[in-house]
């Protein structure tokens, strides 16, 4: 097991291994050589900074960035301004793309006055062929870069970038690997992502993740549940299960096994109070799933649902595999099994071909729905996909109007549905003492909304029942239950 691995113990004069994860555990012990030499040389440590773009699978592939860099002796920074920065990459829609040619430029200034400097890219955008050309063409300073599907090979890669002049570049096309037991440093002590797939199958025409992050691969329950035991053992009480499209989780393993009988298992394990899944596609949604939800004293009142739009005429552009009243009884049967259900979801606006008559249709399932929260999105053009293709591309400003008239209606909705819970006691799962004001504690509802109440840090990953006092629109203001 990884935390029992003492890398000083490791024979680096010999040959690497060919088998994972004792190959990256060489390179560890070799990177760590590296790091001693660099702190004999500037009598301190060398640091490094990870910026995460994107979503939660990005974020837990930093931790694992933050494990491996950790264990090889580097430290944190608080800032850019450090010995190695890497930016985990996002690159779903076009602005999540300019963020980090942004963010270079202004790195490759920093890295002019500090020459010793490495930089890094890694993540879905550097599983565009054009961008990787890119860089090529014009950010030589960029050190290091690497894909989704090598993310494991992270020490291996630091150390080709420590001895090997020039810089090292190695993209996958695509894996059926998965390479477990790896260091991971988690930002939260008391909760934890959980990757239980990888990889998406459902090519929705608009998307790019299923060309930059693969074919579809379920992780074996059994290494689930290990990882999960050995969390709670640490500490974690409330898990994130993470995957492009957790309701078909298991159905390509060699024994396969749904989703629903996965969350059973997890239930089982002491520890863990709280278990939230990321993300859930409706075609997918089962039966048993509602129907393990509905009993489930763990599983959080709460689910994401994207719709990304109401029109059936779009969602079958969209290949979204279901339409506008198949997603209303979906939702009507879930609310009946679970009826404190939050219900929150992602929408597009601005699809190719999207007409005002389109348009009222989403309107009418986010009135129709009531989310407590969604995600508004400009439909962004990603080279590749069939989408971009179309033809009727939705000039700004129409998509802009309707963004506008979208996000007004379901922020109000939002507001009279977080009004519904004023006055009642929830139990909350503190996080962090709030940023704002030292004197409040911030923590989430199992609908996950926001509530800052009066507390101290030693209430941070535990679980109190709060008094909701004031609505604020989409969190609250409330009060500790003694
Ligand atoms: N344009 C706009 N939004 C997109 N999403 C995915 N691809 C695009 C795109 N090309 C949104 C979807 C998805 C969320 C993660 O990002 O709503 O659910
Ligand atoms: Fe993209 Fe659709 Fe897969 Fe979600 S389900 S990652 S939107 S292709």
């Amino acid at each position: 097991m990884y935390n029992e691995i003492d890398l000083d113990k490791i024979d680096v004069s010999h040959e690497p291994p060919t088998q994972e994860p004792a190959r990256q555990y060489y390179f560890m012990a070799k990177c760590r050589e590296w790091v001693r030499e660099f702190e004999q040389k500037n009598g301190r440590r060398p640091c490094f900074f990870v910026q995460t773009f994107g979503c939660q699978m990005n974020a837990r592939d930093s931790e694992k960035l933050v494990g491996i860099l950790e264990t090889v002796g580097y430290c944190q920074a608080e800032k850019e301004e450090a010995d190695f920065v890497i930016y985990n990459t996002c690159t779903v829609r076009e602005n999540a793309n300019n963020k980090v040619w942004g963010r270079l430029g202004y790195l490759n200034a920093y890295k002019k006055h500090h020459p010793h400097m490495k930089i890094a890219l890694c993540g879905c955008m550097m599983q565009e062929a054009e961008v990787v050309e890119k860089i090529k063409k014009s950010y030589p300073f960029v050190d290091l870069v690497f894909g989704t599907h090598n993310i494991y090979k992270f020490a291996e890669l630091l150390e080709t970038s420590f001895v090997q002049e020039g810089r090292v570049i190695d993209i996958w096309k695509d894996t059926d690997k998965i390479v477990e037991e790896l260091p991971i440093e988690r930002k939260y002590s008391f909760k934890s992502g959980v990757n239980i797939m990888f990889g998406c199958n459902n090519f929705c025409s608009y998307c790019i993740v299923p060309y930059v992050r693969g074919r579809e691969r379920s992780r074996k329950p059994e290494d689930i549940l290990a990882e999960i035991e050995r969390l709670a053992a640490d500490g974690v009480v409330e898990i994130m299960l993470l995957g492009q499209n957790v309701n078909s989780y298991g159905k390509n393993l060699k024994e396969p096994i749904t989703f629903a009988e996965l969350l059973k298992q997890i239930e089982d394990i002491e520890g863990i109070e709280r278990i939230r899944f990321m993300t859930s596609h409706p075609k997918d949604l089962s039966d048993e799933l509602i129907e393990v939800m509905g009993k489930s004293k763990k599983i959080c009142r709460h689910l994401h649902l994207p719709l990304q739009s109401g029109s059936s005429r779009i969602l079958k552009a969209m290949n979204r595999h279901y339409d506008k009243e198949q997603y209303l009884s979906l939702v009507e049967k879930i609310r009946r099994a679970v009826p404190d259900i939050a219900l929150t979801t992602d929408i597009i606006v601005g699809f190719p071909g999207e007409t005002e008559e389109d348009f009222l249709e989403t309107m009418d399932v986010v009135e129709q729905v009531g989310y407590e929260s969604a995600f508004t999105f400009i439909y962004s053009k990603r080279t590749g996909t069939p989408a971009a293709f179309m033809e009727e591309q939705i000039s700004e400003d129409v998509v802009k109007d309707r963004f506008d008239r979208l996000l007004k209606s379901v922020q109000s909705i939002a507001a009279k549905k977080a009004e519904l819970y004023t006055g009642k006691t929830e139990p909350v799962l503190v996080e962090e003492v709030n940023e704002q004001d030292q004197m409040l504690v911030s923590g989430r509802l199992s609908s996950n909304f926001m509530v800052h109440f009066p507390g101290t840090e030693e209430m941070i990953g535990k679980i109190v029942n709060v008094t909701l006092k004031e609505c604020k629109g989409f969190y609250f203001y409330g009060e500790l239950v003694e």
